[in-house]
C-alpha cells in the first residue's frame, strides 16, 4: 500500500510539475590512464557530482563529504553546486560527460528537466545516480539513493500532531500548512506523507486550516526560499490570526521552520508547534530553547556513503546494492532505490539522536 503509495505520489509530482567508502586507506593498485577494467571503469576515473543551490545546510556537508569520499577512494571528484539556477546546472552536467565523468550523481533543482543531459550522459556510457532528490520522466537514471521522503512527511504530520497536544490536550488545533519547492520532486513527497496522516485529523474537525489553504499547490515555497515562507506566514497571519490563535505550522524543512518562527515573533504571536527536517545548527538550537518542535535526523554521511558504495561497486562491475526495487517510478521507469531510513528529533530524544554527532551532539547536552 505504502509502495503504492509512493508509486502514486512519484506520479503526482510527474503531473504536479509538469546512495566513504573506501577502503580508505588507499587502493594498492597503481591508478592506470584511463584503463577501463573489463566490467566496470577506472579506478581513478572523474565523478561528477552535480549539486542544487544552497538551499539547506545538508547540501553544503555533501559537497565536503563527496569531495573527501570520493578522494580517498581514487577517483577525481567534479562536486558543482548551480547556484545560478537550472540553466547552470545543464551546463555542468554537459561538462563532467565532456571531462568523461564516468558516473553522474545528480542531486536536481529541478528533476524533469535534465532529460537532454542525461540522454547525453547514457549515451557517453555514464552510470546516473539520482541523489537525495528523483529524476523524473526519463528513462536514464539508474539508481536512486535517499531518505524515505514519504516517511519524512508522515514524521513530520504525527509530530505535528503530538505537539499541539503536549501544550493543549484536546483540539481543534487551529494550523497552517507549508510545502517545499514545486520544481523540487521531494516536495510533493514530504507534503503527501504528512496529509497522509493530518487528513484524517482535518476531515475530522480535530484540525482547522484557518486560511482554507490545503492543497499543495497553496501550501508551495518557492526555491525553498525562508523569505517567501515568511511573506507568506505574515500574510496568513494578518489575514486570519488578529484575534485567533494559531496552533501548529507543518514546515517541510529547518529554514522555512525558522522562518515562519521569526514571521509569528515579529507579529507578537505566541510561537505555535513548528516541524522541520534537516537537523540544521540553529533549528537544534531552536528545537533545545523550547521554540521550533521538531527536525528530522538524515545524517548526510551516510547518504553520501552508499553513494561512493555505489560508484566503488560500479567500478568493480559490480551491481550495487539496492533495497527499493518497486516504488519510484519517475513517470518513465521504475528506477532501482537504496532507501535510508528518517528519524524524528524532538527535545526529548535529540541528545540520543546526536550522540555520535560532533557538531550537534554538543548542542543538546
Ligand atoms: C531535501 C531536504 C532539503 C530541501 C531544501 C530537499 O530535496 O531532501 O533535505 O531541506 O531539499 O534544500
Amino acid at each position: 500500500m505504502l509502495k503504492f503509495n509512493k508509486t502514486a505520489k512519484a506520479l503526482a509530482a510527474v503531473a504536479a510539475i509538469s546512495a566513504l567508502a573506501l577502503t580508505g586507506c588507499g587502493r594498492s593498485e597503481p591508478s592506470g590512464g584511463g584503463a577501463t577494467t573489463a566490467a566496470g571503469f577506472a579506478k581513478d576515473a572523474t565523478i561528477g557530482v552535480a549539486l542544487p543551490q544552497k538551499t539547506s545546510e545538508n547540501w553544503v556537508l555533501a559537497e565536503g563529504l563527496f569531495n573527501d569520499g570520493l578522494t580517498s577512494a581514487g577517483f577525481k571528484p567534479s562536486v558543482q553546486f548551480a547556484n545560478g539556477g537550472v540553466s547552470e546546472q545543464q551546463n555542468q552536467i554537459s561538462s563532467m560527460i565532456t571531462n568523461g565523468a564516468k558516473v553522474i550523481i545528480v542531486g536536481a533543482i529541478d528533476g524533469a528537466q535534465l532529460g537532454t543531459q542525461l540522454q547525453q550522459a547514457k549515451d557517453a556510457g555514464a552510470v546516473i545516480i539520482a541523489y537525495d532528490r528523483l529524476l523524473l520522466n526519463t528513462a536514464n537514471v539508474d539508481y536512486y539513493v535517499a531518505y524515505d521522503n514519504y516517511k519524512v512527511g508522515q514524521l513530520q504530520g504525527q509530530a505535528l500532531l503530538d505537539g499541539m497536544k503536549a501544550k493543549k490536550a484536546a483540539g481543534p488545533y487551529n494550523v497552517e500548512l507549508f510545502a517545499g519547492s514545486p520544481d523540487d520532486a521531494n516536495a510533493k513527497v514530504f507534503f503527501d506523507g504528512a496529509m497522509n496522516v493530518l487528513q484524517p485529523k482535518i476531515d475530522d474537525g480535530t484540525l482547522v486550516v484557518v486560511s482554507g489553504q490545503k492543497t499543495f499547490e497553496q501550501a508551495v515555497t518557492q526555491g525553498w526560499k525562508a523569505e517567501n515562507a515568511q511573506k507568506r506566514m505574515d500574510t496568513l497571519l494578518a489575514g486570519n490570526y488578529t484575534s485567533t490563535e494559531l496552533d501548529g505550522v507543518l514546515s517541510p524543512n529547518d529554514t522555512l521552520a525558522r522562518a515562519v518562527i521569526t514571521s509569528v515573533k515579529a507579529a507578537g504571536k505566541p510561537i505555535p508547534t513548528v516541524t522541520g527536517q534537516d537537523s540544521e545548527v540553529e533549528s537544534v538550537k531552536s528545537i533545545m530553547a523550547g521554540e521550533q518542535y521538531s527536525t528530522i535526523n538524515k545524517d548526510t554521511t551516510a547518504l553520501v556513503k552508499h553513494s561512493i558504495q555505489m560508484v566503488q561497486d560500479l567500478q568493480a562491475g559490480k551491481t550495487p546494492e539496492i533495497n527499493d526495487p518497486t516504488s519510484y517510478n519517475n513517470g518513465t521507469k521504475v528506477v532501482p532505490a537504496f532507501l535510508l531510513v528518517p528519524q524524528i528529533v524532538t527535545k526529548a530524544n535529540a541528545a540520543q539522536q546526536y550522540a555520535n554527532d560532533k557538531i550537534l551532539g554538543p548542542l543538546t547536552k
